[in-house]
């Protein structure tokens, strides 16, 4: 197979591809960041200067959202598989239980954590369908008296995604993760979004957190106060050392994406990216996707080669012409291509190329 070019394209589903600009920024300013004569990841998290990025990264992820005051952002660690456990934790009155929408391989996770702590009720399920579709809203069937309702946004494995965000009675609590920031959000629906940083806010260590203020609580008997919505909160998530590293990739990242048109920009080139993908795949007999069209993921494009024998040499051969970490989740199997923000086109493009020649030769 001819090598189509030198250049790579990282399709990992995370921690996933920072954009060129990024990472040049983080190597020059390594050694001195913002004439302090030292590292960032040297800087105390007390410092003015430190204390005067993290409002800057605040300030401007509030901008991209326009996210109001009637919200907090929390700046915390653990990753998105922490929150699974602290929701509960910190939401939920003794005794009280949760919906879930259990619509693919994270959700299940997130459900069987809450689990550990408090009572689940699983609104709506898209097992029977192998996780192919999301549950339609009709179908829902929820608890009026849980305390929250949770969703994930977009499920990475299963390359699915939930197109719309209803109004519930009860808050509406979103793991985010793999779609934040890739598409606009009614923000008033929700009572608390999070997502890990290590898709499409920077590097691993982070997990993002908006709260309704509303929300918060003092911090429940036995709950470590680090992981306290609450004390976080009131220690502007300074309570103990923040991931000092990660949030300032984060605020490089708010920036680059503010430079770049901001979210409206970044939702239609994640729709020009997967749509060259998807229409490459539906074009073919060789590729498939069974997801349901309307509830295909723009963000994770699962697919699988109709000769399931193919795919390691399609990955060994993708790999070889600069394709990288496109093998999908290890619970699932195929392909899946993650196209967050900083994905060109030009990279969906080349895999498409590849495809197109792979099928050719191997079809
Ligand atoms: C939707 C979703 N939720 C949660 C997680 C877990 O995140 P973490 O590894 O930061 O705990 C992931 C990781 O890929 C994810 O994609």
């Amino acid at each position: 197979m001819a090598c189509i070019s030198s250049e790579r394209y990282n399709f990992a589903s995370g921690p996933a591809m920072l954009p060129a600009e990024v990472l040049g920024q983080i190597r020059d300013e390594l050694p001195n960041w913002r004439n302090s004569g030292a590292s960032v990841l040297e800087q105390p998290f007390t410092s003015s200067a430190f204390k005067q990025l993290m409002a800057e990264t605040e300030a401007d992820l509030r901008a991209l959202l326009a996210i109001p005051d009637t919200y907090r952002l929390l700046f915390m660690q653990g990753g998105a598989s922490a929150q699974f456990g602290l929701l509960p934790l910190n939401l939920l009155h003794p005794g009280q239980g949760a919906d879930y929408l259990e619509s693919g391989h994270w959700a299940r996770k997130a459900i069987a954590e809450a689990r550990r702590h408090s009572p689940v009720n699983v609104i709506a399920s898209g097992a029977d369908r192998d996780f192919t579709a999301v549950p339609a809203f009709e179908c829902w069937q929820p608890d009026p008296e849980a305390g929250y309702c949770h969703i994930t946004s977009n499920e990475t494995g299963n390359g699915l995604q939930l197109q719309e965000f209803p109004e519930l009675k009860v808050p509406l609590v979103a793991d985010m993760t793999s779609d934040f920031l890739t598409r606009p959000l009614p923000l008033e629906r929700f009572g608390l979004i999070y997502a890990s940083a290590q898709k499409n806010l920077g590097v691993a260590g982070l997990c993002l957190v908006i709260i309704r203020n509303d929300l918060l609580r003092a911090p429940p008997p036995g709950l470590p106060a680090a992981f306290s919505y609450a004390m976080q909160a009131e220690q502007q998530s300074r309570f103990n050392t923040p991931p000092t590293f990660a949030l300032y990739v984060t605020g490089l990242m708010l920036r680059w994406i503010r430079r770049n048109g901001g979210v409206p920009a970044m939702a239609a080139a994640a729709q020009q990216r997967s749509r060259l993908l998807y229409g490459c795949v539906d074009h073919s007999d060789f590729y498939q996707c069974p997801q349901f069209p309307a509830d295909r993921s723009p963000i994770n494009v699962c697919f699988q080669l109709t000769e399931p024998g193919l795919t390691d040499t399609f990955l060994t051969l993708a790999e070889r012409n600069g394709l990288a970490n496109l093998r999908g989740h290890a619970a699932i199997g195929g392909i899946r291509a993650s196209l967050y923000n900083p994905m060109p086109l030009n990279g969906v493009a080349r895999l498409v190329e590849f495809m197109t020649d792979f099928e050719r030769k191997h079809g």
